[in-house]
C-alpha cells in the first residue's frame, strides 16, 4: 500500500503544472493514463462499473465521478481531479481540487474549506478511535462556515480492492460511533464540501456525473490512510501539492 500510494502521489505531481486554463478534461486523463502505463502499472477507474476514463475530473457544481471530455478548463473554474491506481494489485487513491487562473472568493473559500476538514480529520485520528471522530471534526468546520457535507457519497476501505469496508462518511452515522479503526487499516478520507445545500443529483445521460442539486460549487480533497500503533500516516503525500495548513 505505502508503494502504491506513492506511485499515485507521484502521479498527481507529475499532472500538477498541466492543470490550468485552456487544458481539456480529456487531455489530463491522457497525460494521466500514459505516465501509469509507461511507469508499468494500471488506472484502477478504466473499466471500473464500467467507468471509462483513467480518472475523475469534477468542474465547479461537479461534486465527483465527472467524466474527462472535450471541456476546455478556464480562469474561475475548479476542478477536482481524483487519481486511483493499482501498483501490484494495491490501490492508492487520492484527490486535489484545483483554482483555475482567477477564482471567486466563494470558489476559494470551499476549496480551502474542504482542504480544512480532510486535515482536521486527519488529526481526530488515533489508534482505535471510532469512524465518527472524522464525521465530527468535518461537520464541526463546514458548518462553522456555512456550507455542507455530502452524505451520498463517503470514503472507504481500499487495499486489493478499490472499495471495501470501513464506510467512512464525512458525518457521524450510528454505525460510525460503533465502529473502530485498528492498526493496520488502509482507508481514505474525501470530504465533498457544498457551497450550498448538501443534495445531490446524478447525471441521468452518462450514469456517473455527480451534481450538487441546487448548481453550486462544490470541492474535496482525498487521502488514503494507514492506521498505525503510532496514529494515522498519510500514504499519499505529495511532493508539491497543498499540505496541511496550507492558504489557497
Ligand atoms: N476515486 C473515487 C473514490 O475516491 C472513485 C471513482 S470510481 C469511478 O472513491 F468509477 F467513478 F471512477
Ligand atoms: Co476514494
Ligand atoms: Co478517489
Amino acid at each position: 500500500m505505502r508503494a502504491a500510494c506513492a506511485f499515485n502521489a507521484q502521479l498527481m505531481d507529475y499532472i500538477r503544472p498541466y492543470v490550468k486554463a485552456g487544458i481539456t478534461t480529456q487531455e489530463i486523463d491522457r497525460l494521466v493514463h500514459e505516465y501509469t502505463i509507461k511507469h508499468g502499472h494500471k488506472p484502477a477507474t478504466l473499466g471500473y462499473q464500467g467507468f471509462p476514463k483513467s480518472c475523475c475530473t469534477s468542474v465547479n457544481d461537479v461534486i465527483c465521478h465527472g467524466i474527462p471530455d472535450n471541456y476546455l478548463l478556464k480562469s474561475g473554474d475548479i476542478v477536482n481531479i481524483d487519481l486511483t491506481t493499482i501498483v501490484n494489485g494495491w490501490h492508492g487513491d487520492q484527490s486535489e481540487t484545483f483554482l483555475i487562473g482567477t477564482v471567486s472568493d466563494t470558489a476559494r473559500d470551499v476549496t480551502q474549506c474542504a482542504l480544512d476538514c480532510l486535515y482536521a480529520a486527519i488529526d481526530a485520528l488515533t489508534p482505535g478511535c471510532p469512524i465518527s471522530a472524522m464525521g465530527d471534526a468535518i461537520v464541526a468546520i463546514a458548518d462553522q462556515r456555512g456550507f455542507s457535507v455530502v452524505r451520498e457519497y463517503v470514503g472507504h476501505g481500499l487495499g486489493r480492492r478499490f472499495h471495501q469496508e470501513p464506510s467512512i462518511p464525512h458525518y457521524p452515522t450510528r454505525q460510525s460511533r460503533q465502529e473502530r479503526l485498528y492498526p493496520g487499516v488502509c482507508f481514505t478520507v474525501e470530504p465533498m464540501i457544498n457551497v450550498g445545500k448538501r443534495y445531490t443529483a446524478l447525471d441521468k445521460q452518462d450514469g456517473w456525473t455527480v451534481r450538487t442539486r441546487d448548481g453550486e460549487l462544490s470541492a474535496q480533497f482525498e487521502h488514503t490512510l494507514l492506521m498505525t500503533e503510532d496514529g494515522p500516516e498519510i500514504l499519499t503525500q505529495t511532493q508539491h501539492g497543498p499540505a496541511k495548513g496550507h492558504r489557497f
